[in-house]
């Protein structure tokens, strides 16, 4: 079969640019090993995560918050089947949410294994056998794997990475966790709530170390609230386990003492590695790194003209929404028009509650840059709406330039900070300056208040509520 288009892999970055490539005009396939579309996303990353933090949002709440609302509701129990079958058909229907969309743009679906024969050409060996496809181009939107050393010897029962800790099927009553990354302190989050002792092993000195400092420090107060003890600073040394159990030793950076811990699970939480196992990328004369990496230029074009690559596999932040706009990038490329993406504002947000969620350079950063900066806060627990819900933990902080006022970043810890990030994407896309958003109406009682207010910090006009 010949198209204009092959995309190999169907997460975010690959189903997104089947469908941009499909509006074009183009004649479009995609190649997924697994028989559900959806990628990691949807099949064992956001989504699923995001389920079962609501789940356990709501039964923290029930436990914790329900009776200063005056609402009695008696003793609360966790039917945890129930948790896992819900999560489960959420993901059932947002990936026949994905097949539905590849035959309403006529995306030929080809499931199998891809493997490059030559820049043109692509074998996929599926359970009904092997097809090879001709195309003028192919996107590579091959995903990531979690990172597991060989010393951690997983073993996908007891010790564990997000894909295992999303299908556990109960709650345990301990965890230790490796790596205060976003995957760990977002699953963490969610077994904590449910009641286990969690236990983060982190090797640096800071929890989110690539986010705003004072975020990962409110953060760090209000997770060990909610149960989690965290060991900063130390290396684990080994992991092992039994039937039943997980034990992992560790010790502080800089001493010999052997620290060691069981529980019912370890969590691996240590970052991801681009995927591109079975490939055969070397056959198209495709440039891979020994990470696995696939190298591409400014225009995500490998070295091989015809072949694109796009999301997990590449380059830059591991995030679904920088995969989709990479894949509606290269579709518009491909067809001929000069799409635009800026990598400064691409949001990271991580879903504990509190919510972080961040735009634009951190302090740090504009440091390092030597950038004369200046900084707008306003904390939640001055905000009528943070009050009225009790959600007033956390803050906006807004850094602006200190000559021109255009804010530069935006950083901030609060309830539904993943959805408040979105007007400081907007603004920041415009080149808003802080005064711009200081003066702008923002309806009241909502959290967005705190983005104004913090805004109107950093002009240096006096916010209005402290
Ligand atoms: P993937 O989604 O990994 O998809 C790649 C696909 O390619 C897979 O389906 C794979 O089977 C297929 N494939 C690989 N090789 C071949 C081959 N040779 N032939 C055929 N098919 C192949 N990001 C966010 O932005 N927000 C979140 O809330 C979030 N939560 C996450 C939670 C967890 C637990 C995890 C693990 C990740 C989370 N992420 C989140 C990250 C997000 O899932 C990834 O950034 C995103 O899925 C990357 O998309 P992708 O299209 O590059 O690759
Ligand atoms: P991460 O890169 O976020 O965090 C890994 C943490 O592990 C870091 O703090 C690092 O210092 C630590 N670490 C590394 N090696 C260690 C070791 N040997 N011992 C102890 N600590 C060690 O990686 P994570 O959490 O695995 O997530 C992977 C990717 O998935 C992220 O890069 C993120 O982009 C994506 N993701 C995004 C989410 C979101 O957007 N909300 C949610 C979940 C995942």
């Amino acid at each position: 079969m010949t198209y204009d288009v092959v995309v190999i892999g169907s997460g975010p970055g690959g189903y997104i640019c089947a469908i941009r490539c499909a509006q074009l005009g183009l004649k479009t396939a995609i190649v997924e090993k697994y028989k559900s579309l959806g990628g990691t996303c949807l099949n064992v990353g956001c989504i699923p995560s995001k389920a079962l933090l609501d789940s356990s949002e709501h039964y923290f709440n029930a436990v914790h918050q329900m009776e200063s609302h005056g609402i009695n509701v008696g003793k609360v129990e966790m039917d945890a089947k129930k948790m896992f079958e819900r999560k489960k058909n959420i993901v059932d229907t947002v990936c026949k949410g994905v097949s539905y969309l590849m035959s309403k743009n006529k995306i030929d679906v080809h499931y199998g294994m891809g493997s490059f024969i030559d820049s043109t050409h692509i074998k996929v060996k599926g359970d009904e056998g092997e097809t090879t496809l001709e195309s003028k181009y192919f996107v590579i939107a091959t995903g990531s794997k979690p990172i597991t050393p060989a010393a951690f010897n997983y073993d996908k029962k007891r010790i564990i990475t997000s894909t295992e800790a999303l299908v556990l099927g109960e709650i345990p009553k301990s965890m230790v966790i490796i790596g205060a990354g976003v995957i760990g302190l977002e699953l963490g989050s969610v077994y904590a709530r449910l009641g286990a002792k969690i236990d983060v092993v982190e090797f640096t000195d800071k929890i989110i170390g690539t986010m705003d400092v004072d975020c990962g420090k409110e953060l760090q107060k209000v997770l060990k609230k909610e149960g989690f003890t965290f060991h900063l600073n130390h290396a684990v040394t080994t992991v092992k386990s039994t039937k039943t159990k997980a034990t992992v030793e560790f010790k502080q950076n800089g001493t010999e003492e052997i620290k060691k811990i069981d529980a019912d699970y370890c969590l691996i939480a240590i970052g991801r590695r681009p995927y591109t196992d079975g490939l055969n990328a070397e056959a198209a004369g495709i440039i891979v790194d020994p990470k696995g990496r696939v190298e591409v230029g400014d225009h995500m074009r490998t070295n091989v003209p015809n072949i694109y690559a796009i999301g997990d596999v590449v380059r830059g932040a591991m995030l679904a929404h920088k995969a989709e706009e990479e894949g509606v990038f290269v579709a518009e490329s491909i067809a001929g028009m000069r799409p635009h993406i800026n990598y400064n504002l691409i949001p990271g947000v991580v879903y504990t509650w509190p919510e972080v969620a961040a735009v634009g350079e951190t302090e740090a950063q504009l440091k390092e840059r030597g950038v004369d900066y200046k900084v707008g806060k306003f904390p939640f627990k001055a905000l009528g709406r943070a009050k009225a819900s009790g959600d007033e933990a956390g803050f906006v902080k807004v850094l602006a330039d200190k000559n021109t006022d255009e804010i530069l970043g935006v950083h901030m810890i609060g309830p539904r900070a993943a959805d408040m990030i979105a007007e400081a994407v907007v603004a920041m896309e415009y080149r808003a300056s802080a005064e711009d958003i200081g003066i702008i109406s923002h309806a009241h009682p909502t959290y967005t208040e705190a983005m104004k207010e913090a805004a109107l910090d950093a002009t240096g006009k006096r916010p209005l509520n402290i």
